[in-house]
């Protein structure tokens, strides 16, 4: 028989005491996910695709689609009852309960749209999110109460809009994805159990970007180049689609590593991607899921956040190329590499 997300959540509450709170927000989400599923289905003939002519908070240019699910994500979040602020990639500041809406515990933050190069070509993208508990649940939430570890995250997933619609979750007992039915609308649990295994085959970096890169990243790269004749001793295979959820998705089907690392670029910049509703909700799922994530210096869902919208490096996937790495940077610090 099979589950449909309502289902399985229901379940989790009977077995595991999931709180019916967070169910509602759950389902919430599920619901934004679906309606831009939708949007992204009709592409041009639902007249979604193109530049929307602004740009957000970190300057980047905002597609039409980055703004509808944006829109899409708030209101359906704001209406669940269940949280009492919300953060996304697109609003430059953190958004309370408008007054008709009751509060709840939670807070949630999210990339509406993730991967937002794919959206005018019909590749892969998806949306983020990551929900905390709110210590003070209150009508007026401020920056400062979102700033805690990824580790306090009580659930974490993202939906991918690809040639299926995939809806992939962790409440902190193991990963499971549910596909969507186009035609019921409901989602049905398709995977249970999800594992990254230790070893991998195959690896994902912006090689474009290997002369900004720190000394560690380029020595693990140039071994991984070099292939079985090298130290490795064996090929590795390389995959980058532009949309960290497709590169997640991917992972956590048939294994690898994902890196987005910092570059001396811009230092201000530490890495391209953000702590809050990238990093730490993939991060959740990959150790979820057997794997590790860490900055290459320390674990990502250890990192207190300073900003809401910062960013971090960050290495994903198979436990043993993420902890060798790792152990490439920290070499590099203590001064020992080769
Ligand atoms: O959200 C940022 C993002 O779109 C990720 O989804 C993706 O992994 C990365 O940027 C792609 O970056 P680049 O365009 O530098 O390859
Ligand atoms: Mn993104």
């Amino acid at each position: 028989m099979s589950l449909s997300l309502h289902q399985y959540l229901a379940r989790e509450e009977a077995l595991h005491g999931l709180d019916p709170v967070l169910t509602r927000l759950l389902t919430s989400v599920s619901e934004a996910c679906k309606a831009i599923s939708f949007k992204v289905r009709n592409g041009a003939l639902a007249g979604v695709l193109g530049a929307a002519g602004t740009s957000n908070v970190q300057g980047e240019d905002q597609k039409k689609l980055d703004v509808i699910s944006n829109d899409i994500f708030v209101e359906a979040v704001a209406r669940s009852g269940a949280v009492c602020g919300m953060l996304s990639e697109e609003v430059e500041t953190v958004m309370s309960v408008p007054e008709d809406c009751p509060v709840g515990p939670y807070l949630i933050a999210f990339d509406p749209l993730d991967g937002s190069s794919n959206i005018d070509i019909n590749v892969s993208i998806g949306s983020i999110f990551s929900v905390l508990p709110c210590v003070r649940p209150k009508r007026d939430c401020v920056e400062a109460d979102f700033l805690q570890p990824g580790r306090n995250q009580v659930a974490a997933g993202y939906c991918m809009y690809g040639p299926q619609t995939q809806l992939v979750l962790t409440l902190g007992r193991g990963v499971v994805m549910f596909t969507l039915d186009p035609t019921t609308g409901t989602f049905i649990l398709t995977r249970e159990d999800v594992r990254v295994e230790r070893a991998a085959k195959e690896f994902a970096i912006n090689c474009s970007n290997m002369r900004h890169w720190e000394a560690p990243v380029k020595r693990y790269i140039a071994e991984l180049l070099e292939g079985k004749t090298g130290v490795r001793g064996k090929d590795f295979n390389m995959r980058w689609i532009a949309a960290m959820v497709a590169e997640v998705h991917r992972i956590l089907q048939r294994g690898g590593i994902f890196m987005y690392p910092r570059d001396h670029r811009d230092l201000s910049k530490p890495g391209k991607l953000r702590l809050m509703y990238e990093a730490n909700p993939m991060s959740m799922l990959i150790e979820n899921a057997g794997g590790a994530a860490t900055t290459g210096r320390q674990a990502i869902l250890d990192v207190v956040p300073e900003k809401v919208h910062q960013r971090v490096a960050v290495f994903l996937g198979a436990a043993e190329e993420v902890e060798l790495v790792t152990g490439y940077h920290l070499e590099s610090d203590a001064g020992m590499e080769r």
